[in-house]
């Protein structure tokens, strides 16, 4: 496959495209339009940033690509964002690609092969990239040295290329689904948090004036505090509110107008969806507060494993609404609470979940 053909051409082919020098497929161009590019414009994780400046700065002053980075945090937190943010304040070029996307040796032979001294090389989801691939990724990190076995069978044969020296960014949900070998080859580890509603509250004021928006701080506050922690939703949820106030004519965004745009998209006061409500719900109703097995739960709000276990559960965790137990998942009082549920009784031979109402329930 030709990389640089790759490169840029339609919107629609995003999904299936080995690299791209654009925005992840994720997200519309209106995202990138409001990511910011340079550390300095970037909101919260204010221990991450710390430390990117510190590596970025040293490596500039040694003339240096700056060592392999790993990402790894929640989707939508800015793992993308922070890749683009790098290239930009390193004066580097950026391909971007995923694990997933990346089948055969050939295929990442031929993005290594394409890069240029100091380049990034972004690849999302790295953890989903398979055996085979991943023991090229290797000796490209620590050596930037290619080795491929050319041809099959006796006639084939072993080649050593160099590489540029470039620097790896790779991104995850959780480290833990990275080989130790992969991992250990990263310099740099960093973690992302969820943010705090008022960090979310200056996304969103930052968002409002890229798209011309008229927000007041009360607004602001309504969105921060029921976009789970999470940017990519507080600016969909921004837009979203916009399509609102237009429609209905209201020239500034306040807390009424939010409130009313985000009860129409059935995202609570704390920031629940429809599918936040069912797993709890679930929980509670079905399954009389837990614990219950994280496959279980899957089957019965019809969702996969993974995308409970990273996307859904760690803001309901987090929250104080669902709590992680050595036996499964259970609703927490809180949870009981908001939906106005009366708690369970304790002690019953047959309601073996004493830990809901101590701190075991937080393990
Ligand atoms: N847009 C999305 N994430 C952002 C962040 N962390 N800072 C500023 N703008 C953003």
């Amino acid at each position: 496959m030709n990389i640089e053909e790759d490169i840029g051409v339609d919107e629609g082919g995003e999904e299936a495209r080995l690299v791209s020098s654009r925005a992840c497929h994720r997200e519309s161009s209106t995202d990138f339009d409001l990511r910011p590019k340079r550390l300095a414009d970037y909101i919260g994780q204010e221990g991450l940033r710390t430390s990117l400046d510190i590596f970025i700065r040293a490596a500039r002053g040694r003339g240096e690509p700056l060592d392999h980075v790993l990402f790894h945090g929640f989707p939508g937190l800015g793992k993308t964002t922070l890749s683009h943010i790098i290239a930009n304040e390193m004066d580097a070029g950026i391909k971007v690609t995923s694990g997933p996307v990346i089948e055969r040796q050939g295929d990442l032979a031929a993005i290594l092969t394409s890069l240029q001294e100091g380049d990034i090389l972004f690849i999302d989801e790295i953890h989903r990239l398979n055996h085979a691939v991943e023991e090229i990724l290797y000796p490209a990190m620590e050596d930037f040295q290619l080795d491929l076995i050319i041809g099959q069978g006796p006639g084939a044969r072993s080649v050593r290329m160099d590489l540029p020296r470039f620097t790896l960014v790779g991104a995850t949900t959780r480290t833990g689904l990275l080989t130790p070998p992969l991992r250990d080859r990263f310099g740099v580890v960093l973690r992302l948090e969820l943010y705090s509603p008022e960090e979310l509250v200056v996304i969103v004021q930052r968002s409002a004036l890229i798209l011309g928006m008229k927000i007041d701080a009360s607004g602001a506050l309504e969105l921060g505090r029921r976009s789970r922690g999470t940017p990519r939703i507080a600016n969909r949820l921004l837009r979203r509110v916009r399509d609102f106030a237009e429609v209905g004519s209201h020239a500034v965004i306040d807390a009424r107008v939010a409130d009313a745009a985000l009860n129409l998209l059935n995202v609570d006061a704390f920031g629940l969806d429809d599918m936040d409500r069912r797993i709890l719900l679930t929980i509670i109703d079905t399954f009389q507060g837990g614990p219950i097995g994280l496959e279980t739960l899957a089957t019965v709000v019809c969702e996969e494993k993974n995308t409970l276990e990273d996307v859904y559960e760690p803001f309901l965790i987090q929250s104080g609404f669902l709590a992680r137990t050595p036996r499964g998942r259970m609703a927490t009082v809180k949870a009981y609470q908001h939906f106005q549920r009366p708690l369970p009784k304790q002690g019953a031979p047959d309601r073996r979940q004493p830990s809901l109402f101590t701190s075991e329930a937080g393990e």
